[in-house]
C-alpha cells in the first residue's frame, strides 16, 4: 500500500496533489452532518423526496381502487398496496446495497459476467414479441411491420414500474437508441430501402409487462397474449410537442402546420421515472438523422452548427423526405427534447416537453424540493456542454388521486430552466470542489437571455446558454438525485478534446490521463480526459429549487494505478478499475451504481457499485461486465433491492464487424448478437 500523494509524470505540475489517505482520518474534512461522508457539505433533508414506488405505495395504501389510464386502455387498478414491489421488500431478504460479492475482474469475455453466487438472465432481446400482432423474430425475414411490433434494437434506458393489477408483475420501459445495420442484416438479403425502414422502426421505446420468476429477484417477460400495456413506439408513432415553444414556426412542417404533432422519437438515451408514474426519456444525438439533397437553409446556419446538424445522416431521406433538410428544414427542431411517456395508458400520446429545452439530452431525472416544486436535472451529452436544471412553477400533488395525477402531468410545462456554472475553491484543500450557481435562462413567460425570446431559449437552448457563461463540462451524461442522501450525482463520461492546460478548470481538471491499449498492457498517457469523472452536487440549504450548490469530483475514473485517479479518498489498491461512467442508479441503501460506456483500459464495459458514505465511501467494486463491444446501459436497481437490471447495448459493435463476421454472438442463441435486457439476482 502506498499513501504517497501521487502526481503523474510529465503533467507540468498542473494536476493537484490528490488525497490518497482516507478522508475520515483528516478531521477537518469529516462530515459534521448525518451522512458520515468525508466532507463538510450539508446533506439535504429528503424525507419529502419520494420516488415513484414510494408514492404509489403511500397513495395506494389509502385506497382500494385507482383508475389509471384512459380510453380503450383504461385499467382498473386494485390492490396495488400489496402489488407494489415495495411490498416484496417487506418480506425480507438481502438487498443490492448489502450484497457481499467478490468483484468481477476486468475481462474480454463475450458474456455478462457477474460475481459468484449471482445469476444473470436475459429478460427480453431485440426482435422478441412486444405487441400481440408481432410475428416471431426471424433474422432472415425481417420486415418494417414486424419491427414496429417487436422489441427494438439497442436498448438503453431501463425503468421498472409497479404493475397495476398483477402483484407479481412489473412494467418494463426501455428505449431503443439506435441501430447497427452492419450487425443486423445478412449481407445481400435486403435492399437498402427495406434496411432503412426496418432500422427506423427499430428505434423508439418499448413498454413490456413482466412477471416475477420463481427465484427471488428473477423476472421474465409476461406472456404477450395476457398483456394489456405492451406497446412499441417507433418512427410512425404519434408524439405531441407541449409547453411554451409548441406551435412555434420553427416546429411547423409541411406535414404538420400546427407545430405540435411529431412522428417518432430517435436516439433516446437515458431517462428516469417521475413520482406520478411516467417515464422521461432523452432524445440525444438527433442531429445524426438528417441528410440533405441541397444547400442548408441559411436562416438556421448558426443553430444547425451548434447542434451538429450537417446534412450527413443515415440516408433516411431516401425513404422519407422529412429527413431531407433541403426539403424540410424544420424537422430537426422537432427532436432533441425530453419525451414523457405514460406506460399505464397504452392509448396515450407521449409528449415532447419544450419547457425542458432542446439539446442532446442524455436523460432527465426528477426530485421534489422541500417547497413541493418538481426539480428536473439534465445533462447535455457533448464535449464542453452543460448541465441544466428545470424547476416547476406548480407544486407536486402527492394525494394520489386521478385528479392529482392529471395535474402532476402538466407540471413540466411551466417553470424555469437554468444552466450550471461551477467555481472551484482552489487546490490547497487537495480536492476538486467548490460551489456553483444555477443561471436562469427562461421561464415559460419570460426570457432572461438578451436577444432571445422564450421560444428561442427553448429551441436553441445551447445558443442561449452560451450567452450566460456556464461551465463547459466533460460530456455530462446521466444526472440523478440519490434518494437516500439527497445529493445529485452526474457521470461526466470523458472528453478527449480537453487536451491543453488552458482548457481545464477545477470541475474539469484533467488535460491528460492514462489508458491501456489492451488488458494487461502498459498504462499510456494520452491527451484529454479519457476515463471520466463522477460529480457529486449538494444543493445549498438543502434546497433543490434554490440558486446555489456545492460540488466535488467524487471519482476521477481510470485504472487505480494511474496517478490521476481518485476514489473519494478510498485506498486505490482496493478498488476496481472504472472507465467512462455513463449512467447512474441507486439501491435502497443509497449506494451509487454506475454503468460504463467506452472503457479505454482494454477490457469490456461494466457495472459498478460505490458506497457514498461512511468508511466504504469511494470503494468502487465491479458487479458485472458486459459482452464484447457492448456498453452497459440501464442500470435499474429494483426498489425491493433484489434485482439489478442491466441493458447491454450494441454487443459486437467493434471495428470491422459484419453480420457474417461478428465479434459477439451474445446472448449466444444464434450466430449474431441481440441487444437484450438482463436481470441479475442472487442464486
Ligand atoms: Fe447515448 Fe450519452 O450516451
Ligand atoms: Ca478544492
Ligand atoms: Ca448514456
Amino acid at each position: 500500500m502506498t499513501l504517497t500523494p501521487a502526481r503523474p509524470s510529465g503533467t507540468r505540475k498542473l494536476l493537484p496533489l490528490l488525497p490518497t489517505t482516507r478522508h475520515g482520518s483528516r478531521s477537518h474534512l469529516t462530515c459534521q452532518y448525518r451522512c458520515g461522508n468525508a466532507c463538510d457539505q450539508p446533506v439535504p433533508n429528503t424525507t419529502d423526496n419520494p420516488d415513484f414506488h414510494q408514492v404509489a405505495e403511500r397513495a395506494l395504501a389509502r385506497r382500494s381502487l385507482l383508475k389509471v389510464g384512459a380510453g380503450a386502455g383504461a385499467l382498473t387498478v386494485t390492490g396495488l398496496a400489496t402489488s407494489s414491489p415495495l411490498a416484496a421488500a417487506a418480506v425480507g431478504g438481502n438487498s443490492a446495497g448489502t450484497w457481499n460479492f467478490t468483484p468481477v475482474a476486468p475481462n474480454n469475455r463475450d458474456r455478462v459476467s457477474v460475481p459468484k453466487g449471482f445469476r444473470a438472465d436475459v429478460v427480453i432481446s431485440w426482435g422478441d414479441k412486444v405487441e400481440k400482432s408481432a410475428p416471431k423474430f426471424d433474422v432472415d425475414r425481417q420486415t418494417p411491420y414486424a419491427a414496429r411490433r417487436q422489441f427494438g434494437y439497442n436498448n438503453d434506458y431501463v425503468g421498472v414500474l409497479p404493475h397495476p393489477t398483477n402483484k407479481r408483475g412489473g412494467v418494463l420501459v426501455t428505449n431503443h437508441e439506435y441501430t447497427d445495420e452492419q450487425l443486423m442484416f445478412p449481407t445481400g438479403r435486403y435492399d437498402s430501402a427495406t434496411i432503412k425502414r426496418i432500422a427506423m422502426a427499430s428505434h423508439g421505446m418499448s413498454v413490456v409487462e413482466l412477471v416475477r420468476g420463481p427465484k427471488r429477484g428473477s423476472w421474465q417477460q409476461e406472456t404477450v397474449r395476457k398483456t394489456t400495456l405492451n406497446r412499441r413506439l417507433h418512427v410512425g408513432s404519434d408524439f405531441k410537442l407541449v409547453g411554451p415553444a409548441a406551435g412555434d414556426d420553427r416546429l411547423r412542417t409541411a406535414a404538420d402546420d400546427t407545430g405540435r404533432a411529431v412522428l417518432g422519437t430517435f436516439n433516446n438515451c437515458a431517462g428516469g421515472l417521475t413520482p406520478w408514474g411516467t417515464v422521461l426519456s432523452g432524445e440525444e444525438n438527433f442531429n445524426a438523422y438528417f441528410d440533405t439533397s441541397g444547400p442548408l437553409d441559411s436562416r438556421y446556419t448558426e443553430s444547425y452548427a451548434r447542434y451538429g446538424i450537417s446534412g450527413t445522416g443515415r440516408g433516411w431521406n431516401e425513404v422519407d423526405e422529412r429527413f431531407d433538410l433541403a426539403v424540410e428544414p424544420h424537422e430537426p427542431f422537432r427532436h432533441g427534447w425530453i419525451v414523457e411517456l405514460d406506460p399505464y395508458d397504452p392509448e396515450s400520446t407521449p409528449r415532447k416537453h419544450t419547457m425542458l429545452g432542446r439539446m442532446k439530452h442524455e436523460g432527465a431525472n426528477v426530485t421534489i424540493a422541500d417547497n413541493g416544486k418538481v426539480v428536473v436535472y439534465m445533462g447535455d451529452d457533448e464535449r464542453f456542454d452543460y448541465i441544466y436544471r428545470f424547476v416547476t412553477e406548480g407544486t407536486y400533488d402527492a394525494s394520489g388521486t386521478r385528479r392529482a395525477r392529471r395535474r402532476n402531468m402538466r407540471l413540466l410545462t411551466r417553470g424555469t430552466l437554468s444552466v450550471a456554472r461551477f467555481s472551484g475553491d482552489g487546490l490547497d484543500d487537495e480536492r476538486f470542489d467548490g460551489s456553483g450557481i444555477w443561471i436562469l435562462l427562461a421561464s415559460d413567460t419570460e426570457s432572461f437571455v438578451d436577444g432571445f425570446t422564450v421560444a428561442d431559449v427553448l429551441i436553441d437552448t445551447r445558443l442561449a446558454a452560451d450567452q450566460v457563461s456556464p461551465t463547459k463540462m466533460d460530456r455530462p451524461e446521466d444526472i440523478e438525485v440519490n434518494p437516500v442522501n439527497g445529493r445529485v450525482y452526474c457521470a461526466l463520461t470523458n472528453n478527449a478534446d480537453r487536451d491543453t492546460p488552458p482548457e481545464t478548470d477545477e470541475a474539469n481538471p484533467l488535460f491528460e490521463s492514462q489508458t491501456r491499449e489492451e488488458l494487461g498492457g502498459p498504462l499510456v498517457t494520452q491527451p484529454g480526459n479519457r476515463n471520466g469523472y463522477v460529480l457529486e452536487m449538494t444543493p445549498g440549504n438543502d434546497n433543490h429549487a434554490g440558486r446555489d450548490f456545492f460540488w466535488s469530483l467524487m471519482l476521477v475514473c481510470g485504472d487505480p494505478a494511474a496517478p490521476e485517479t481518485y476514489f473519494a479518498g478510498f485506498p486505490k489498491e482496493q478498488v476496481s478499475p472504472i472507465s467512462c461512467p455513463d449512467n447512474v442508479a441507486f439501491d435502497p441503501e443509497g449506494n451509487l451504481w454506475i454503468s460504463t460506456d467506452g472503457n479505454v483500459l482494454g477490457s469490456n464495459d461494466g457495472l459498478f457499485r460505490v458506497p457514498v458514505k461512511g468508511p466504504q465511501r469511494g470503494k468502487v467494486e465491479q458487479f458485472a461486465s458486459v459482452p464484447v463491444g457492448a456498453e452497459a446501459c440501464g442500470p435499474f436497481i429494483h426498489p425491493d433491492g433484489a434485482s439489478v437490471f442491466l441493458a447491454p447495448q450494441h454487443p459486437g459493435e467493434t471495428d470491422g464487424a459484419t453480420f457474417e463476421n461478428q465479434s459477439s454472438t451474445w446472448p449466444n442463441r444464434e450466430g449474431f448478437p441481440r441487444p437484450s435486457v438482463v436481470v441479475v439476482y442472487e442464486r
